[in-house]
């Protein structure tokens, strides 16, 4: 859906501070998310994730589309001890937008 992902693009300007997506994007505060969806957690080689974040992928979190609706309406609620200093996104449209968004990227 071209207006979802459009959309998305917008709600991505709130990540942008942390996160690079595209080619050439690199790690900064936050890991590069391309490819993040439908991958394991804490995949990204070179990126220093919390405890919790690589406790999380060792028990197996993958990031489908439902994990991230849940990590991206409340970090720290999902993944107690991440080292994601984001309070969250409110409104679920917008979560799937940037989701849309974010699938556009391959790994
Ligand atoms: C981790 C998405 C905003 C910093 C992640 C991960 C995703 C994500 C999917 C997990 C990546 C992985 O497992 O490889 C987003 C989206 C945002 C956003 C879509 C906006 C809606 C931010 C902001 C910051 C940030 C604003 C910095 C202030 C981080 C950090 C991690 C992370 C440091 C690693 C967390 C850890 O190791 O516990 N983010 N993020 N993110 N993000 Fe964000």
């Amino acid at each position: 859906d071209p207006a979802l992902v459009a959309a998305g693009e917008k709600v991505f300007r709130k990540c942008k501070a942390c996160h690079k997506v595209g080619e050439g994007a690199k790690n900064g505060t936050g890991p590069v998310l391309n490819g993040v969806v439908g991958r394991p957690a804490a995949a990204v080689d070179g990126f220093k994730y919390s405890n919790a974040m690589k406790a999380a992928a060792e028990d197996g979190l993958v990031w489908t589309p439902e994990n991230l609706h849940e990590y991206l309406a409340a970090p720290k609620k999902f993944i107690k001890g991440t080292k994601m200093s984001f309070a969250g996104l409110k409104k679920p449209e917008d979560i799937d937008a940037v989701i849309a968004y974010l699938s556009t990227f391959g790994g």
